[in-house]
């Protein structure tokens, strides 16, 4: 798709569609009005005999003559008072799900000067457009790679997105770079495990590193983790026939001194729960369980476009969990590379073993900040559902800073503790610790295992178990939390 900005006055812009915000009751906004009052009053009267009723994602597209455009789409956008930044994600994609059903080939939104509401404040226009590049390119992703017949191209080529001054621009384009990452987050994510495995990501971080000359990539095989005594993450791989891969991204944009934050990624390309084996219904969805890693990938590759003046460092444990006779057993003790002793107890808890020992290799970068993301619980779906990534963090400050980016970016998360009080749950008869801590709390207690690697820098870890994907008929990775990381990761500088 083809995107620009679009700043001359609407009369003067030819399109195949032009795209308005009509409001349920309110007034309509300003280049709704204008093109009302070109048209003698069209809209308003359409709005007045109910033919669009302004409800929040209704449609109405009318064909037009003597016009610079072909065709009006207007797009119901609810009451100014209820819209809030979901409300404004729907009317976009209602829009762009309309044209993608036209015969449009050049669109012209202006989808810009709706009122919309960000906790009690108004958003402005950065933030739609921001918002608005987003959704486009969340709307028009599709996953056709495995099918024999692909799906036909979009008639629509071009869309050009209305705008006052040309300094919106860069927030066009921020949308539009994080879209991109949230969609290659989801190819990763939708690719099957038979292809997606750790040697196989490794590769897409190669060729990340390829594509974009700010992005330097390293990798360690077995051997070099055997070496680092990362004993951990080797024991989950250990029943695979498919190699663990530690995969080290590094993008460099600010000063040679300044700190790098860091993101760690949970990669496991497949979790069969190991010798604790998973029951059968539904474990296709555990090829997902790279949905850390692949979130880190989305970002990286949004950063190297956006190329913000900061040090980024982003590590992936990639490994595949499975049985067989040279899998770990329950009651397996190890030595993770922190020195701490762990007793497995349970095969199936292999995320926290992973990452214990990438979150021990990051301290070596000398951390700003460190973020770990993984599909670590079940338990944070029973918690907050599908609706709100879990948040744990041993830093009021970084914690409240990734709230605020989930917010702003309609991509939240919601904060839960890692008490002392639980720590207990992790006591082992025989080793520092052990890898579960019972039913109550499951989540917290993933997180408090992970805590104990982490005292030395500010850390916050994101359970993306409800939110990495949907299941159903719409079944498919989400690119969250793609848009929560750049929000987050920009707030430290641009
Ligand atoms: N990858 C799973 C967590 C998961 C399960 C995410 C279902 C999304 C949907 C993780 O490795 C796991 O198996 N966790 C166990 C931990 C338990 C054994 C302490 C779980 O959640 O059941
Ligand atoms: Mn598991
Ligand atoms: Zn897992």
């Amino acid at each position: 798709m083809n995107y620009t900005l679009s700043t001359g006055p609407l009369a003067d812009t030819k399109a195949d569609c032009l795209v308005l915000a009509v409001p349920e009751k309110s007034a309509l906004p300003a280049s709704t009005q204008q093109v009302d009052t070109l048209l003698g009053g069209l809209i308003s009267q359409l709005r007045d005999s109910g033919d669009i009723t302004g409800k929040l994602e209704a449609t109405l597209l009318i064909p037009l003559s003597g016009q610079p455009w072909q065709r009006l789409l207007l797009v119901g956008s609810g009451e100014d008072e209820k819209r809030k930044g979901a409300e404004y994600r729907k009317l976009v994609a209602a829009a762009i799900n309309r044209l993608k059903d036209s015969p449009a080939g050049h669109a012209l939104l202006a989808l810009s000067d709706s009122p919309v509401s960000l906790n009690g404040d108004q958003a402005g226009v950065n933030w739609k457009l921001e918002m608005l590049g987003r959704t486009l390119e969340e709307q028009l992703y599709r996953f056709s790679a495995y099918k024999s017949e692909q799906p036909p191209a979009f008639k629509l080529e071009t869309i050009r997105v209305q705008a006052d001054d040309a300094e919106n621009e860069k927030a066009l384009e921020r949308g539009l770079a994080t879209g991109r990452g949230m969609n290659l987050t989801r190819d990763l994510g939708n690719m099957p495990p038979n292809i997606c495995n750790p040697v196989w990501l490794a590769e897409q971080a190669v060729e990340l590193g390829k594509r974009y000359p700010h992005i330097q990539t390293e990798i360690l095989d077995e051997d070099q983790m055997r070496a680092l005594g990362m004993n951990t993450l080797l024991s989950v791989s250990a029943g695979s026939a498919q190699p663990a891969r530690l995969i080290i991204m590094q993008y460099r944009g600010g000063k040679q001194d300044d700190k790098p934050h860091v993101l760690v990624g949970k990669g496991i390309t497949f979790d069969t729960g190991g010798i604790s084996l998973k029951p059968g219904e539904g474990m296709d969805e555990m090829k997902y369980d790279m949905g850390g890693a692949a979130s880190v990938f989305g970002a990286m590759q949004t950063i190297a476009e956006l190329q913000p003046a900061l040090n980024i460092v982003a590590v992936i444990a990639a490994a595949e969990n499975m049985p067989s006779g040279t899998a770990t057993r329950p009651g397996d003790i190890v030595t993770s590379m922190s020195g701490q002793t762990v007793e497995i107890l349970n095969t199936d808890a292999e995320g926290r073993l992973v990452l214990c020992d990438a979150l021990t290799y990051v301290k070596r970068f000398d951390p700003a900040t460190v973020v770990d993301l993984a599909t670590l619980t079940g338990a944070c779906i029973i918690a907050l559902g599908h609706q709100a990534t879990g948040l744990f963090s041993n830093d009021d400050e970084l914690a409240n800073r990734l709230l605020t980016s989930g917010e702003k970016a309609c991509d939240r998360a919601w904060r839960l503790p890692i008490w002392d009080e639980y720590q207990q749950q992790l006591d082992s008869n025989f080793a520092d610790m052990q890898n579960i801590g019972g039913r109550p709390a499951g989540s917290i207690t993933a997180a408090c295992f992970l805590s104990r690697f982490t005292k030395d820098y500010r850390w916050a870890h994101l359970d993306i178990a409800g939110t990495a994907w949907t299941s159903g008929k719409s079944k498919g990775a989400t690119g969250r939390p793609v848009p929560l990381l750049i929000d987050y990761l920009l707030s430290h500088g641009n």
